[in-house]
């Protein structure tokens, strides 16, 4: 609450006020347990909202401007809901502009507002930041306008605006989890009917550990959309040869895809694989916390590390070396490159009271062998957006 008011502070130094509606709200970054790249094969995904948010205030105007600073980076951008266009500098701003075309294209009318932010989820290291700003954006204009969207839908309209204003084409997952996520529980989102089931994961054992490699690879998106189109081509393989309707790797069984593996192209089979297999690895990691068998889970990410290194080939040396260095930790059930990959953070499964020491130890041992201090940071599963109490 003092961060609020400190902010509010200097959103009044800032901006005049305009006498129109205010408030305040906030939108998590996230981590995935389990279900890689299946979220765009209509497949499953097991991920958390993490500790981690940005907070947003706003107040509306009384034309159609919108005007935002960004206080962790001291930078101030302002825009007219009338002419949207993507900017080549201060990109971050399209995150915001692509979810206001967004939510105006859905129909809804749009008033100007006066906005300030601040992060604390890591930008660039695969924590969904940008997820997170495009949701506490979506959730801010519409509260301040009165409107009111659904949660999924507003997931929807933020991965829409991903897709069409920024230029990636990401799947749904990451902003689902940023609206919909719940304190104590990873949700299992099956990303065809987009229904969700909250899976509780209250961690009195055990806790989430998520180490930052600090790495940033610029090829993740040239390399994201090219996986998109393998499974494409996998589909479409798989429509002629099984006489029933296939939408998505989502309706190949294992069965059926060692049947005609070796009809495909090597690689098309690996990433096909993948997929097909994380499906399976989702819903077994759901029925093993279910059952609190965290042994069990830890397993499955393991596997899912594998099959992302060998099949999917989305990882990269450092991530590697950080999943091989916590494997050998005591404490550790399980270890995986977690988001799109080529960077970005591991996610670990760990025994409580072994988190000290495992910190220590990764530090010192990514340290020595890359030359790069990882950030490391312990999290339980976190709420979704939120607005704060006027
Ligand atoms: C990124 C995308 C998600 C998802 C993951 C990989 O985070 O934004 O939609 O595809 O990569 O699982």
């Amino acid at each position: 609450m003092q961060d609020l008011d400190k902010l509010w502070k200097i959103f009044k130094d800032k901006f005049t006020d305009t006498g129109l509606t205010k408030g305040a709200f906030s939108a998590p970054g996230r981590v995935n347990l389990i279900g890689e790249h299946t979220d765009y094969n209509e497949g499953f995904v097991l991920p958390i909202a993490i500790g981690k948010k940005i907070i947003m205030l706003g107040q509306l105007r009384n034309d159609r401007r919108v005007r935002v600073f960004d206080f962790g980076y001291n930078t101030e951008i302002g825009f007219s809901l009338d002419k949207l266009i993507p900017l080549h500098k201060n990109t971050w701003a399209n995150y915001l502009m692509g979810v206001v075309d967004e939510i105006q294209k859905a129909g809804y009318i749009l008033q100007g507002a006066n906005l300030i932010f601040r992060s604390n989820v890591p930008r660039k290291a695969g924590l969904s930041s940008s997820a997170a700003l495009e949701v506490v954006t979506a959730l801010a204009m519409t509260e301040l306008n009165s409107l009111k969207i659904e949660p999924v839908k507003m997931a929807r309209l933020c991965q829409q605006a991903e897709n069409n204003f920024v230029g990636v084409a990401c799947g749904i997952m990451d902003q689902y989890i940023s609206c919909l996520g719940q304190k104590n529980h990873a949700l299992f989102i099956d990303c065809r009917s987009n229904n969700y089931e909250p899976i509780p994961f209250k961690g009195h054992n055990y806790q989430i550990v998520i180490c930052n490699s600090k790495i940033q690879r610029s090829l993740v998106n040239s390399e994201y959309n090219k996986r998109r189109e393998e499974c494409r081509i996998a589909v479409e393989f798989f429509k002629h040869k099984l006489n029933r309707e296939i939408r998505a790797l989502r309706d190949i069984t294992i069965d059926e895809y060692k049947k005609y593996q070796r009809q495909l192209p090597e690689t098309i089979a690996r990433r096909a694989r993948h997929v097909i297999s994380e499906n399976y690895r989702v819903q077994a990691g759901v029925q093993a916390l279910r059952e609190e068998n965290f042994s069990a889970f830890g397993k499955l990410m393991v596997e899912s590390h594998r099959s992302l290194k060998n099949d999917y080939e989305v990882s990269c040396a450092e991530l590697d070396l950080l999943v091989d260095l916590a494997l050998k930790q005591e404490g550790v059930l399980g270890a995986r490159m977690t988001g799109a990959g080529f960077g970005g953070c591991t996610v670990n499964l760990l025994k409580r009271d072994y988190i000290d020491v495992f910190k220590k130890n990764i530090k010192n041992e990514y340290k020595k062998i890359t030359g790069i201090n990882p950030d490391i940071y312990v999290t339980l599963p976190a709420e979704g957006a939120k607005v704060y109490g006027k």
